[in-house]
C-alpha cells in the first residue's frame, strides 16, 4: 500500500539551489527522477513535451503501457505527429529502442531475425531481428501483408521469438508502439480483429486544436527540426518501470470498482449494436490501465472516474459493431459511451 508522497518539482535537489553552478543539470534529473518512478515517469511527459505539442491524452497513453508493459496502437490520419510521439518518448528513456518501417514487401524475418548460414563454422547461427529491444516502433504497421504483421503480433503475444523450434526470450521490458493510419486508407492490410487484443491501450490521435497547430507553427518558424531530437534527455530507465510496476500493484481496488469493470464489459456483450463484447481479458486490461491512471494522478486508489477514463483506449479495439449499426452511423466510441452513460457508476 504505497502511497507515493511526491514532491512538487523535479528540479528542488539542493545543489540545483545553489545558485547556477555550470554543472550538469541534466545528471541530477535523472538522478532525482529515478528515487521516485512516479516523478520520473511525469518528467517523461514534461520531456516529450519538448518535441511534441499538445497530444498530452496520447503522451500519457504511452505513459500507462509502458508502467503496464502493454503494446499501443496509435491510429492517426498522416501527420498528426505519432512517429514524432514515439520517437520522443524513445529518446526520453534510457532504454534500448528500434524503429521498422512497415512496408508492403517487408518480410517476417526482417522483424524477428532469421537463421545465417556462417561458412566458416558451417554452422547456422540466429541473427536477432528489431523485435529483440525494449521499445519497438512499428510504424505505419497496416501497410505491410497479414504475414509479416503475424510475426509481429506472435512477438507481442509470446514474448519470444521461434526460430526453427527454439524460443529465444525478448528483452523486458518488451513494449511495441505501433502505428497506423484509418483502415479505410488505400493500400492498407487491416489488422486482423481477432488480435488487436495484444494491443493494452488504441490510441486515437486527433488532429491539433488552432492554438496547438498555431504552436506547432511556431516551433517550426523559430527552427524546431523535428529530425534532431538531441535536446531530449532520458529522464525515466528501466528500473522507473519496474519500481512503479511495483506501486502500481499494491493499490486499492474496492470490490465496488472491480464490480463496476466488470458490469461495463458485460454492458458491452448485451449492446444491440456490437456483435462482439469486451472479454474477461478486455476487463483485465481496464482493470490494469486505471490502477496505473490512479497511481499517476498520485493515488493510492481507483475511483470509477480512473475506469471511464481509460474505457474507451482500453475496450474500442476489443469490441465490433454490427453491420447494421455501422450502417446507420454508430461508431464504437459511441457505444462505449452509452455504456458508460447505462452502467450505475458506484459511490
Ligand atoms: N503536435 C505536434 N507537435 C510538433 N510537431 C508536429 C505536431 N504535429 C505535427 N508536427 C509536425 O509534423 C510532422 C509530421 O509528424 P509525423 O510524426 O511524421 O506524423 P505521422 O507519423 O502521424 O504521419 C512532425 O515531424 C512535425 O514536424
Ligand atoms: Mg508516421
Amino acid at each position: 500500500m504505497t502511497a507515493p508522497d511526491v514532491p512538487t518539482t523535479v528540479l528542488t535537489s539542493p545543489a540545483s539551489q545553489t545558485g547556477p553552478r555550470k554543472t550538469t543539470p541534466r545528471k541530477r534529473v535523472v538522478r532525482a527522477a529515478a528515487s521516485d518512478p512516479r516523478e520520473a515517469l511525469l518528467a517523461l511527459r514534461t520531456e516529450v513535451a519538448k518535441a511534441v505539442i499538445g497530444q498530452d491524452a496520447t503522451v500519457t497513453g504511452l505513459v500507462i503501457a509502458l508502467l503496464c508493459r502493454g503494446h499501443v496502437l496509435l491510429e492517426g490520419v498522416p501527420g498528426v505527429a505519432k512517429t514524432l510521439l514515439v520517437r520522443a518518448v524513445a529518446a526520453s528513456l534510457s532504454l534500448e529502442s528500434k524503429r521498422v518501417q512497415f512496408t508492403p514487401d517487408l518480410m517476417p524475418g526482417d522483424i524477428t531475425g532469421s537463421l545465417v548460414y556462417d561458412a566458416r563454422t558451417a554452422a547456422f547461427s540466429f541473427r536477432e531481428g528489431p523485435v529483440f529491444t525494449n521499445l519497438l516502433l512499428a510504424d505505419e504497421i497496416n501497410r505491410t501483408p497479414p504475414k509479416t504483421q503475424a510475426s509481429l503480433l506472435e512477438a507481442m503475444e509470446e514474448r519470444q521469438v521461434s526460430v526453427d523450434g527454439v524460443g529465444r526470450p525478448l528483452p523486458d521490458p518488451f513494449v511495441v508502439c505501433a502505428t497506423q493510419n484509418p483502415i479505410e486508407y488505400e493500400g492498407t492490410y487491416p489488422l486482423p480483429e481477432a488480435q488487436l487484443d495484444r494491443f493494452l491501450l488504441k490510441l486515437t490521435v486527433p488532429l491539433p486544436g488552432r492554438d496547438d497547430e498555431m504552436r506547432v507553427l511556431e516551433a517550426h518558424h523559430a527552427g524546431f527540426d523535428p529530425r534532431d531530437l538531441s535536446q531530449l534527455q532520458p529522464v525515466a530507465s528501466a528500473a522507473d518501470l519496474a519500481a512503479g510496476r511495483a506501486q502500481v500493484s499494491g493499490l486499492t481496488v474496492a470490490p465496488e470498482v472491480l464490480g463496476y469493470i466488470v458490469d461495463i464489459c458485460r454492458a458491452t456483450r448485451t449492446s444491440p449494436s456490437l456483435q462482439l463484447g469486451a472479454s474477461p481479458r478486455g476487463a483485465t486490461a481496464l482493470l490494469a490501465t486505471s490502477k496505473a491512471w490512479a497511481w499517476l494522478s498520485g493515488r493510492d486508489y481507483v475511483t470509477p472516474d480512473d475506469v471511464k477514463a481509460l474505457a474507451r483506449p482500453t475496450l474500442r479495439h476489443r469490441i465490433a459493431l454490427r453491420p447494421e449499426a455501422e450502417l446507420e452511423g454508430a461508431t464504437t466510441d459511441g457505444v462505449l459511451d452509452s455504456v458508460l452513460a447505462s452502467v450505475p457508476v458506484p459511490r
